[in-house]
């Protein structure tokens, strides 16, 4: 199953040369969120990250980052029974929240929660689809922290390696559907 999916990733997932600017090479998730069979496979893979060993689930909620990771992470909650929670960026939640600001290549941005979205001592899987510098990953784990969750994990579906995105998620469980 694993050996079809990876087969099945590489014809569902297309290189956008020049995207969005110039010598970037974008990652098109869009043929396989239109195919049933691969988002389906990709969506149980990454719910593994959420179950022990014997299969029990182990968190009580799923983290998804605007905007693909929401795509990923909500069906991820369900096939868990989790709860799911959006981390947004800045001024879009409505209520009150916890703010961390973290680099970009030029400039920074703001990443938000709302605070009463995960309780003391919760236990958060984050699930998004591309980690590449990890800076999405590192705010969002300080964000869930701040709140006084435990981040029990880091899944996404694809993990740029030739980035320093790992170094970010630290001794985290982490599962990449697929390295490129
Ligand atoms: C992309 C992607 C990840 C993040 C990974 O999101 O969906 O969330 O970048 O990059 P990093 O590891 O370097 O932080 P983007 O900010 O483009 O938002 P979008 O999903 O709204 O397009």
């Amino acid at each position: 199953h694993d050996a079809w999916l990876q087969g099945h990733l590489d014809t569902l997932i297309r290189d956008i040369p020049d995207f969005p600017e110039p010598g970037v090479v974008f990652k098109d998730i869009t043929p396989l969120l239109a195919d049933h069979d691969g988002f389906s496979a990709v969506i149980e893979t990454l719910a593994r990250s959420g179950r022990d060993a014997d299969g029990a689930v182990i968190v009580d909620k799923v983290v998804g980052m605007e905007a693909r990771g929401f795509i990923l992470a909500a069906p991820v909650a369900l096939a868990l029974g989790a709860g799911f929670i959006p981390v947004r960026k800045a001024g879009k939640l409505p209520g009150p929240t916890h703010a961390v600001e973290y680099d970009l290549e030029y400039g920074s941005a703001t990443l938000e929660l709302h605070r009463d979205s995960i309780r003391e001592g919760e236990r958060v899987l984050i699930v998004d689809d591309v980690l590449a510098t990890g800076g999405t990953v590192a705010a969002t784990a300080k964000l869930i922290e701040q709140c006084g969750g435990r981040v029990a994990g880091v899944a996404v579906l694809m993990e740029l390696s030739f980035l320093p995105g790992r170094a970010a998620v630290g001794d985290l469980p982490f599962r990449a559907v697929k390295t490129v």
